[in-house]
C-alpha cells in the first residue's frame, strides 16, 4: 500500500492501441471523471474546468469529425496514414474533451485586474491538473489513454456537433479504453539535471 501512488505514477503511460473492454460500466467510468472534476484545485476555487465524454456513436462522430478537418489539411499522398492512425482512436471505450471557459476567466480579470494576466495562464495548469488526475485514475482502473490535440482544427465543429457554448475553449482530447498493447520504454533525463535540493 506504501508505494501504491508510486507504481501508478509509473504506470500511467500514453496508450495508443485501445480496446473496449473494461469492468467498469459507462455510468462508473463517467463517476471516476466527475469525482476528478469535482476536486481538481483551480485558481480562486474558480472552477473554470469543463468536460464532455462521448460514448458510443457520439465517440465515434468525434473522430469523424476530426478526420473531415484533416482531409482538408493534409497532403493526398498523407491522408492514408492519417486516417489511420485516427482509427486507431476510434477501437477505444471513449474520448474526454477538456474545456475552459473562458466567461470565467474574463470574469475573474474584471473582478481582480492586479492577477488580469495570470488567470490565463492559470487555468491551464489547471486543466493541465485535472487531465493528469484524470488519467492517472483510469489507470488505477486499468483502463489506458492518451492525450491528443486536434483543437483549434475541430473547434467549431466540435461545438457544433455537441450543441456546447461558444465560450467553452477546446484544450484536449483523452481517447481512453482497455490496454491492449503496453506503451514502449521511456526514457529518461538525468535527475541532476532537473532536479535541485537545498537543505
Ligand atoms: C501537455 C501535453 C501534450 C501532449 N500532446 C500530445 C499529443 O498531441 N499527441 C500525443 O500522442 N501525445 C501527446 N502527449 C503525450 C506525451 O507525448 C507523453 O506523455 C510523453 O511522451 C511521455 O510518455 P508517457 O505518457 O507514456 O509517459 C502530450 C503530453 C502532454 C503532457
Amino acid at each position: 500500500m506504501e508505494n501504491y501512488l508510486n507504481k501508478l505514477y509509473e504506470e500511467r503511460r500514453s496508450i495508443y492501441h485501445l480496446g473496449n473492454h473494461s469492468r467498469l460500466t459507462e455510468q462508473q467510468i463517467t463517476e471516476i471523471i466527475t469525482l476528478a472534476l469535482k476536486f481538481c484545485p483551480s485558481a480562486f476555487n474558480s472552477q473554470s474546468a469543463r468536460v464532455v465524454i462521448l460514448y458510443g456513436s457520439y465517440y465515434q462522430k468525434l473522430w469523424d469529425i476530426v478526420l473531415t478537418e484533416l482531409d482538408k489539411i493534409v497532403p493526398d499522398n498523407k491522408i492514408q496514414q492519417t486516417k489511420e492512425k485516427i482509427n486507431t482512436f476510434k477501437t477505444g471505450i471513449g474520448t474526454i474533451l477538456f474545456f475552459e471557459d473562458q466567461n470565467t476567466i474574463e470574469n475573474l480579470q474584471q473582478q481582480f485586474p492586479l492577477y488580469a494576466e495570470n488567470f490565463p495562464l492559470w487555468s491551464l495548469q489547471s486543466n493541465g491538473m485535472l487531465q493528469y488526475m484524470i488519467w492517472l485514475a483510469l489507470k488505477e482502473k486499468q483502463l489506458g489513454a492518451s492525450l491528443q490535440h486536434y483543437n483549434p482544427l475541430i473547434d467549431h465543429e466540435v461545438k457544433l456537433a455537441f450543441d456546447l457554448p461558444e465560450h467553452w475553449k477546446l484544450l484536449a482530447q483523452m481517447p481512453f479504453g482497455s490496454i491492449e498493447q503496453p506503451a514502449d520504454e521511456k526514457s529518461f533525463l538525468p535527475m541532476e539535471e532537473r532536479l535541485k535540493v537545498f537543505g
